[in-house]
């Protein structure tokens, strides 16, 4: 499963990033606000640090303006995925921008339904938002199944990419049930990392070697 980072901050995305653990990065215009910066050169940065997609967002609500400035945001680099709402509109932006050649990224996407629409539109990523749905008490993971499934029934290339990830048993879930991608925060990203067990055993490793009075180096 590719890894994500859904922030604007730099730092965190290059400390994950030394890690190898970024395949890309997500931002949308909350995230860019939180920012407090230019939201083309924030994405202008971002895309320096990263290798792969780097979802921007349009904020138009019309079509031909949603192309406009999906066009415009390309312009700041070759790894600009340009992200648009599941919306009538931002479907036939997506068509339009994905025969010309641009990566897309459908989000805002709560339905088996608006999923199968994106494909057909041609988009690069389908973004379900999991925590969302959890937080009015349906199943995002049980969109991300159905998803699955669909995409698989007729062979569609869109790739799903699990978002709104709040914690590490989103993660686990959405790779067993076959997300293509997650895009999370850096806190849950690194917390993945943690065990009790990991950090008692390594411990008692340390003590023990402590006693022998070695040293590797
Ligand atoms: C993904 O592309 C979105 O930016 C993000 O995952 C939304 O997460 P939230 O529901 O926690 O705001």
């Amino acid at each position: 499963m590719k890894f994500f980072v859904d922030s604007a901050d730099l730092d965190q995305i290059s400390e994950l990033n030394d890690i190898g653990l970024v395949d890309g990065v997500t931002t949308n215009p909350s995230i860019i606000a939180k920012s407090g910066r230019v939201f083309k050169d924030v994405i202008a940065d971002i895309c320096k640090i990263t290798d792969g997609p780097v979802s921007a967002e349009v904020t138009a609500i019309v079509a031909d303006q949603m192309v406009q400035e999906g066009r415009e945001l390309r312009k700041i680099a070759d790894n600009v995925c340009v992200k648009l709402p599941l919306t009538m509109d931002g479907l036939k932006a997506c068509s339009i921008l994905s025969r010309e050649g641009t990566p897309t990224n459908v989000t805002l996407c709560f339905s088996p339904n608006q999923a199968l629409l994106a494909a057909k539109c041609g988009a690069t990523f389908i973004s379900p938002f999991i925590g969302r749905l959890d937080d009015i008490t349906l199943d995002g993971i049980e969109l991300i199944e159905d998803i699955r499934m669909i995409y698989d029934n007729y062979g569609y290339e869109t790739e799903i990419l699990a978002a709104s990830i709040r914690n590490v048993n989103h993660v686990k879930d959405c790779a067993l049930v076959g997300a293509d991608v997650m895009t999370a925060p850096p806190k849950v990203i690194k917390s993945l990392a943690n065990h009790p067990l990991t950090d008692k055993g390594l411990a008692a490793f340390l003590k023990d070697w402590e006693n022998t009075g070695q040293s590797i180096l």
